[in-house]
């Protein structure tokens, strides 16, 4: 009886100190979905901000909040070129550097004819290292730079593992990736210091978003931008600099010609105008943003993905596009690796070998 008795006594504790564990879990759970919610309303509400509301005040004249030049690398085509045109819509005189001159003067004029701005080209090759700078400094050093745009920069020619990417290919994405906008940016940023007020924007990659391999140097590169741009808006916060870290996913432009999904616009595979025009209307708006509202959708859904999906997924997709890109330049025997370069590549969908 005695034995009975203890046991409906500890049953009876078992029972109440689970019932109060049940109530100690429901107070976890309401406090775990409720930072969940008020987190993605965060999101959303910042997303709504740095894409549509940005938008609003859009038009305004940043020659006046920034000064009177921009600087913008990798300018001819591209992501460059349309930053270009649209920076020199608000009322901002340009000065566009890339290697092709003549590719560069038909793109000021152009600029001049419509916006009514200044213009200045700049012809150097950021592969070359540390004389590149020498030669921008002479034609700049007594303008007024507003902003910066770090837009140069290059990737394989299709996805690659790493032995198989040239050599010299690896030497250019480090030099012109990484040393391009640490040096342009070592260079100008000390007057917009001097001044308080000035924007620059690093042009990183959705590529970093987590490791992709297959692009694993790009990638890499594109990682310590978005580190570079991150540390470095920090460091200046209180020197009204404005500095934007901008991670795009895949815009049609020369640098993916070599798939041809990639190759038609596309809701998430927007034109370089229809890309540019999103995104400078989120400088002063956001310090890392993807600059386009379906990237922003893209790159939540894959920061979400634990990181062996993502590699696995990455690695998959990148095997994917390098059949298109052999598929396409009809190169499928194994001594033919890569093309020289875009260009090269260019010039190799239009002939057989
Ligand atoms: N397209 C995408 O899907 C995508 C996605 C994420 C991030 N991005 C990034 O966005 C930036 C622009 O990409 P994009 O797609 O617009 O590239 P793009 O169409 O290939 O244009 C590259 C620009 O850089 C110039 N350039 C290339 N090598 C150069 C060198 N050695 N020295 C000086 N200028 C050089 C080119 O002009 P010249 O040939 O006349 O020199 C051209 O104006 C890059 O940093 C890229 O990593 C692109």
């Amino acid at each position: 009886m005695a034995a009975i008795d203890r046991f409906e006594f500890l049953f009876q504790e078992v029972v109440k100190v689970f019932g109060d564990i049940r109530d100690v879990f429901a107070y976890v759970g309401a406090i775990y979905t409720s930072r969940k919610l008020l987190h993605i309303l965060r999101r959303i509400c910042g997303c709504l901000n740095v894409h549509f509301v940005s938008r609003l005040s859009d038009k305004c004249d940043l020659a006046q909040k920034f000064g009177e030049w921009a600087v913008i690398t990798g300018a001819s085509e591209g992501i460059g070129l349309a930053y270009a045109r649209e920076l020199a819509k608000r009322n901002l005189n340009i000065i566009l550097i890339s290697r092709r001159l003549e590719k560069l003067q038909a793109a000021a004029t152009a600029i001049e004819e419509e916006f009514h701005v200044k213009t200045q080209c700049v012809a150097v090759d950021f592969s070359v290292g540390k004389d590149t700078y020498n030669v921008i400094w002479d034609k700049i050093k007594d303008k007024e730079i507003g902003v910066l745009v770090n837009n140069v920069g290059v990737m394989y020619d299709f996805p690659q593992l790493f032995l198989d990417v040239p050599e010299e290919r690896l030497w250019q994405i480090v030099n012109i990736n990484v040393a391009a906008a640490t040096m342009m940016t070592h260079m100008i940023l000390p007057q917009m210091v001097e001044r308080g007020k000035g924007a620059i924007v690093i042009v990183s990659s959705g590529a970093c978003t987590q490791i992709t391999p297959m692009m694993t140097v790009y990638a890499g590169t594109k990682s310590f931008l978005d580190y570079f741009a991150q540390g470095l808006r920090y460091e200046y916060k209180n020197k009204g600099i404005t500095i934007q870290s901008l991670r795009p996913f895949y815009v049609n432009t020369k640098m993916t010609r070599y798939s041809k999904t990639l190759t038609s616009h596309s809701f998430l595979v927007p034109s370089a105008e229809n890309f540019a025009s999103h995104a400078v209307a989120t400088l002063g708006h956001s310090g890392r943003t993807t600059g386009y509202w379906p990237h922003t959708l893209q790159m939540w859904l894959f920061e979400s993905i634990p990181e062996w999906l993502w590699m696995w997924g990455a690695y998959r997709l990148n095997q994917a596009l390098q059949r298109q890109a052999l598929e396409r330049l009809d190169l499928r025997k194994p001594r033919v690796k890569s093309a020289d370069s875009m260009d090269n590549f260019e010039e190799l969908l239009q002939t057989k070998p």
